[in-house]
């Protein structure tokens, strides 16, 4: 059986960009395999967090699991700080990775780029995520492209640790997503859509009201056109509606050209924000329910359970190969 891993930091609200480039695929991944989903938080943390907020995130980002069709009789949803593996066989492979390499992380590099001082955790990122990864005998890791270099990393470390240490760990292969929609900023399209992007009025987020979506969608910067086509250079920011109801709805670009041929652009940004509302409203009424349920301790308690299993089996061959401890007499 194939396994699959993926994880997700608990930072805030999940975006449109976010939602389409991440969360929408995974579902369909839960029948391909044994798939694994975890709550990043120790990555979180990395950068201080405000801890009322920080847990607040956490079930918001497990609900939002569930909430847009992680079904956990399929899959194990968990938080990462509730199996002390990964923090174990973090530093573990800590011992094995070089600073050099972590210090070529472009990651590493945007995120302490003109700080004066940074966590020493933000260099040691990517060898817990390499742990994340390989606890779980992972076969497939889908994540968008930023995470490309970490995934080499994780390959290379592994493949360093069965080549001093005997052959332990399973080399896992990337899975980038299939066509991935580049969503951009409703007020600065040429740049991509963020959740720190000080206009609120650029970013789409999941719990958006059908109120608020509807009038960021209305004051989405286009042009003077007036004509429904999808020119990313000339016209991004009607391609780039364009490409949001395209990537929420399914139906192909050229068809959404055919469908609003003649209308101006209030109709059709008017078409378009319904199409995300229309989408959003199940998930957000599904979100809503679970968030605060004991439904959902449930499920993350099982997800723990399930998870601690297996990382602690993996751990343990890790550390013998090592040398770590004592051998069971
Ligand atoms: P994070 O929390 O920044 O993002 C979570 C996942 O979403 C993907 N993603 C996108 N993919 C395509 N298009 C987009 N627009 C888009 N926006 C976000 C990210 O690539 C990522 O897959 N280091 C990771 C978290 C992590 C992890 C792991 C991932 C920790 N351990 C083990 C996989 C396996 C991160 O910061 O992702």
């Amino acid at each position: 059986m194939t396994t699959i891993f993926s994880g997700v930091q608990p930072t805030g609200i999940v975006t449109l960009r976010n939602y389409l480039g991440a969360f929408k695929q995974f579902p369909a991944l839960q029948d391909e395999g044994d798939a694994v989903y975890c709550i990043v938080d120790q990555h979180a943390i990395t950068v201080a967090q405000d801890p009322k907020d920080l847990r607040q995130n956490i079930r918001n980002l497990a609900a939002t699991y569930i909430a847009t069709g992680i079904d956990p009789k399929k899959s194990t949803l968990f938080i990462q700080s509730e199996v002390p593996a990964h923090a174990q066989a973090g530093w573990m492979l800590q011992c094995v990775a070089s600073i050099g390499e972590l210090e070529r992380m472009t990651q590493f590099k945007d995120k302490s780029h003109g700080k004066e001082s940074v966590s020493a955790a933000l260099l040691t990122y990517p060898p817990l995520m390499a742990a994340d990864i390989l606890l779980y005998n992972t076969n497939i890791v889908p994540v968008g492209d930023d995470q490309k270099q970490h995934i080499e990393l994780t390959r290379d470390l592994a493949e360093r640790f069965n080549k001093r240490y005997g052959d332990v760990l399973t080399i896992p292969e990337i899975q980038l997503p299939k066509a991935g929609a580049r969503i951009k900023s409703l007020q600065e399209p040429t740049k991509k859509m963020s959740k720190s992007d000080p206009n609120t009025k650029a970013t789409i987020k999941l719990l958006d009201s059908a109120k608020d979506i509807e009038k960021k969608i209305k004051s989405a910067v286009t042009d003077s056109d007036g004509i429904v086509a999808f020119d990313a250079e000339n016209k991004p920011g009607v391609s780039n509606l364009l490409t949001i109801e395209s990537a929420i709805s399914g139906v192909s670009i050229d068809d959404l050209v055919k469908k609003y041929e003649g209308v101006g652009y209030g109709g059709f940004k008017q078409g378009v924000a319904s199409a995300v509302i229309d989408h959003l409203t199940p998930i957000q009424e599904k979100f809503y329910n679970l968030v605060e349920s004991s439904e959902l301790d449930i499920i993350l308690d099982e997800g723990a359970e399930k998870a601690n299993a297996i990382a602690s089996a993996t751990l343990k061959r890790m550390e013998a190969a090592m040398g770590l401890g004592r051998a069971r007499r």
